[in-house]
């Protein structure tokens, strides 16, 4: 057998574990129908559309996502279509939310499944679209057209590929393949196998498109939408990321292993052997995550490890590596360092000495350890430094969140957290995001 072979027969074996069973997806669709049903009367100028994942069946295990969009004529107006998809929500008894994407939705946790109702306006491929999701029911109708069952079940490997090394999604923390450039790469290449054999290839950057389009754009990966010729599919795809997905084709074909379509666990004692030998030192801020949605939550803990660690710099401190992580429950900050305290000795370098002004002031009320002296063309001098001890400065962060650039939602979380020395009690979702920064080792290595 061939290295495509093998791979097409790999694909096959993972789409089975990892797909819902039939039962679960009939039951799914059912429930999405059922909404639909009760929908339709008073939407009467809407047609309903289920889409997505869920309808096409290329969704993976577990994952309870039900979209429907309710495609209004393009001539209404948006706050219209918004009001009279609410008023109609009112007749399906669940707490509907509504959300500010870039377009407004309205969403509602519904048994095991989460429900988003999008209204948006029914338009035609390659015109200009009046709303960032009316592309979407377009992609539906391309899909189900074009797209055979075994490729929906290659596609279903491929996420499963991509999730295990964190590049499956386009969301900013990650910056992956989203579903949708899934199903148009396993179609483009007809199957799994066909996808790698020509991606362990590529050489960036890479241009495909299922139509003519004269557009170029500015990415390392392009994927002309088959729907919009102005939209590039693979936008949010930044160089490291496709690197990973060539480096991954390239491990696979050569060796095509089920293992690398599922994670390995490392064990904490490992993790903490790992983290010792290197003779940093480290700290975990443990705190309570705020019941808030993933995408607001993630974001905002990047942006306050981010700041924390740039204070931590700016106090003289000398930042190894940082990271956050969360888990369903908690989220974690961490910092490494190389030391766990500066020199009480800081030396700053002040204006030029041109600026006789503005030395006078940098000179005036200083209290100097040593100096100032004038070093080539600034003056300078050394003054003692008002923390010395990252556990201090650390303490300082949070006793006061606003001041050091911490994220609205993280702030009181913050003041109440807890900082260990070593690796505190993880689950397992949190020890191995743990692990993935310890390690960092690419899997098919
Ligand atoms: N969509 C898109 N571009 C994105 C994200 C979403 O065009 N970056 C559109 C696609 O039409 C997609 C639909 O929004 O099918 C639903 O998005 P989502 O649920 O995020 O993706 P799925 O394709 O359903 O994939 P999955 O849920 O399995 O991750
Ligand atoms: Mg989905």
């Amino acid at each position: 057998m061939d290295q495509k072979a093998k791979l097409e027969k790999l694909a096959t074996k993972v789409a089975k574990k990892v797909s819902p069973t039939p039962a679960e997806a009939r039951e799914e669709k059912q429930f999405a129908l059922d909404i639909m049903k009760k929908l339709g009367p008073s939407l009467k100028e809407a047609e309903l559309k289920l889409v997505g994942s869920t309808a096409r069946d290329t969704g993976l295990k577990g994952d309870k996502d039900i979209d429907i969009f309710a495609c209004f004529p393009v001539e209404m107006e948006e706050e219209e279509i918004v009001e009279k998809t609410r008023k109609a929500l009112g007749k399906i008894d669940a707490k509907w939310e509504m959300h500010y994407a870039e377009h407004p939705y309205f969403q509602a946790v519904m048994g095991k499944y989460k429900v988003e109702i999008i209204p948006c306006f029914r338009t035609k491929p390659h015109t200009k679209i009046k709303s960032a999701v009316d592309r979407s029911p377009l992609h539906m109708d391309f899909l189900q057209k074009n797209m055979t069952k075994a490729q929906g079940e290659d596609v279903r490997a491929l996420k499963q590929l991509l999730k295990v090394h964190l590049l499956y999604g386009a969301e900013s923390e990650v910056r992956g393949f989203s579903g949708i450039l899934c199903e148009y790469l396993v179609m483009n290449y007809r199957s799994f196998g066909g996808l790698i054999e020509t991606v362990k290839d590529w050489k960036p950057p890479v241009r495909i498109s299922f139509v003519e389009s004269e557009k170029t754009f500015d990415a390392p990966l392009t994927f002309i939408d088959a729907v919009d010729s102005n939209r590039n599919v693979a936008a949010v795809i930044n160089p490291t990321q496709l690197s990973r997905f060539i480096s991954l084709a390239g491990a696979l074909w050569e060796k095509p292993s089920e293992s690398l379509f599922f994670g390995k666990k490392t064990k904490t004692s490992n993790i903490s052997k790992a983290l010792k030998s290197r003779g940093t030192t480290f700290f975990f801020i443990e705190l309570k995550k705020p019941e808030i949605v993933e995408d607001i939550i993630l974001p905002q803990l990047e942006r306050t490890k981010n700041n924390i660690h740039k204070h931590l710099e700016r106090g003289g401190f000398s930042v190894v590596s940082s990271a956050y992580f969360a888990d369903q429950k908690k989220a974690y900050l961490f910092f490494e360092l190389a030391s766990p305290s500066v020199c009480r000795v800081k030396k700053t370098i002040g204006p030029p000495v041109t600026n006789y002004k503005a030395v006078k002031q940098f000179v005036h009320g200083k209290r100097a350890l040593r100096g100032p002296w004038v070093e080539e063309d600034r003056v300078v001098v050394e003054e003692e430094r008002g923390i010395t001890k990252a556990e201090d400065l650390l303490k300082k962060i949070k006793s006061a969140p606003i001041r050091f650039g911490v994220g609205s939602h993280i702030q009181k979380p913050l003041k109440q957290s807890k900082t260990h020395r070593a690796i505190p009690k993880l689950s397992n979702e949190a020890a191995q995001a743990l692990a993935e920064h310890v390690f960092k080792k690419e899997a098919w290595f």
